[in-house]
């Protein structure tokens, strides 16, 4: 297929290889930076635009991975927006994390063009983007759905349909907010362990093996008790994404308290320069009072 992936960040440029390189795709590419867009062609071949809209020119799909709503919104809409460029039958997919009422107003404007919209946030970190074994939680009509998920398997080890537009995002929020409440109760435990004398290693071993079990304990106690917080998944975009999930809480009226205050606890890491630290650095805090 014709496709377009614009946004080569520490995400979208292995995604983008990986739709050239397994997927057999022949790839144009967008980057705002031009340099790494030039840097994504020498290595995979391909072709850039100097717009998104030239990127996207012929594109049968086209993807999106940048930052927020607003960086979405920069290369969607306008003289230089993939919009622009897209024809009636193609499909456009964002896999950038993004508020729900982002995903429904893209639903609606690709509507009006023929265009169709599927929000696809993705989890699994730059590891998961980097091996190609993203799990990407889809909002839209199940036969845009059905099209696109041979192509975005290139890059997937799950690729769910959750629902209609800003299913997708809504479930991105869910795991947002089960790794906030997670990561400050067991940032809690292992600093209390420290602090009356355990051997944590010890502990870990017996426990990680129980109801305490989760993820960030098998990957992250380690560097926690090591005080090293650059592994992955960035606190400023943390807070980001907690911003839209507080904002939908609101709005549905499902109360976050504990999420709430652990938003909190991550401006107070950004206020003390940790706004690239990982999300881990939760105990970064505890310790460093
Ligand atoms: N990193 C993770 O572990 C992870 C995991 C799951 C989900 N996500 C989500 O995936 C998305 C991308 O994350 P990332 O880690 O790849 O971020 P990143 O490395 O900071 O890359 C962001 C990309 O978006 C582009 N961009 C930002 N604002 C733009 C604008 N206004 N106009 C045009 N391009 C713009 C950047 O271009 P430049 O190169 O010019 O700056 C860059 O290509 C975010 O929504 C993030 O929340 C990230």
């Amino acid at each position: 297929m014709n496709v377009a992936f614009i946004g080569l960040g520490v995400m979208g440029f292995p995604m983008a290889g990986h739709l050239r390189a397994r997927g057999g795709h022949d790839v144009a590419v967008f980057n705002r930076t031009a340099a790494k867009a030039s840097a994504w062609v020498a290595q995979n071949g391909g072709r850039a635009g100097i717009t998104p809209r030239q990127a996207a020119t012929g594109a049968e799909i086209v993807f999106v991975c940048v930052g927020n709503d607003d960086d979405v919104r920069g290369v969607v809409h306008g003289e230089a927006g993939v919009l622009a460029a897209m024809k009636p039958g193609t499909l456009l997919v964002d896999h950038t994390t993004t508020s729900a009422g982002l995903a429904r107003e893209l639903a609606a404007a690709g509507a009006k063009q023929g265009v169709a919209f599927l929000d696809a946030p993705v989890s699994g970190g730059q590891a998961g983007a980097v091996n190609g074994q993203l799990t990407v939680m889809v909002g839209g009509d199940q036969s845009v759905f059905d099209r696109a998920k041979p192509v975005i398997d290139a890059y997937a080890k799950a690729c769910v349909l959750i629902g209609p537009a800003g299913a997708g995002q809504l479930a991105k929020m869910m795991n947002q907010i089960c790794i906030a409440g997670l990561v400050q109760g067991l940032s809690e435990a292992v600093n209390f362990g420290l602090k009356a004398g355990l051997d944590v290693e010890k502990v870990i071993a017996a426990i990680s093996k129980g109801a305490a079990q989760s993820w960030q304990m098998e990957n992250r106690w380690k560097t926690m008790v090591a005080d090293k917080f650059d592994f992955g998944f960035a606190v400023d975009w943390m807070r980001k994404d907690l911003g839209y999930c507080m904002a939908e809480a609101e709005r549905v009226g499902a109360p976050l308290p504990v999420t709430r205050i652990v938003d909190g606890f991550y401006a107070e890491v950004q206020k003390r320069g940790g706004g690239r630290f990982d999300t881990s650095s939760l105990m970064y805090l505890l310790r460093h009072r």
